[in-house]
């Protein structure tokens, strides 16, 4: 199914972090997401200091994806190294990556602690009831 491991994958999300731009909230975040043909998209939280206009890291990977020319992506990883616990991606985030995603789609995401979560975009985004609605990919 995916070109390289979650192993793999989340080492990408770990490197993107190092390039978030969080002076804010000092909370660095990366994300990979994978594309069909096996490609790496990864993205960082980029913040604003008109604080809604900050980007997460997620929604930096999958507009990153979607301008390279793909438009349906296999797995994600997120990395949040200065959280110990796990962060899941945020509810804006979890519906934007469904746009895309397959409810089977494998999600990991990690903090700095070690621990890791492995789940699926659609344990994440249950009752997606607008997701037929997805078109135009
Ligand atoms: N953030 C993400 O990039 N992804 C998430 O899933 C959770 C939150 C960012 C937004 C902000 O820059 C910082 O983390 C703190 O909320």
């Amino acid at each position: 199914m995916t070109a390289i491991t979650m192993d793999a994958l989340f080492e990408e999300a770990q490197k993107a972090a190092s390039f978030a731009y969080a002076p804010y909230s000092r909370f660095r975040v990366g994300a990979a997401l994978l594309g069909e043909d096996g490609t790496v998209y990864t993205g960082c939280n980029v913040e604003n200091r008109s604080f809604g206009l900050t980007i997460c890291a997620e929604r930096s990977a999958l507009v990153h994806g979607v301008g390279r020319g793909s438009r349906s992506f296999v797995a994600l990883a997120v990395a949040t190294p200065d959280s110990e616990r796990p962060v899941g991606p945020c509810g804006a985030c979890r519906q934007v990556l469904s746009e895309f995603m397959e409810p089977e789609a494998p999600v990991r995401f990690g903090g700095g602690g070690g621990e890791q979560v492995d789940t699926t975009i659609g344990i994440l985004y249950p009752y997606d009831s607008l997701h037929d609605l997805s078109l135009g990919r």
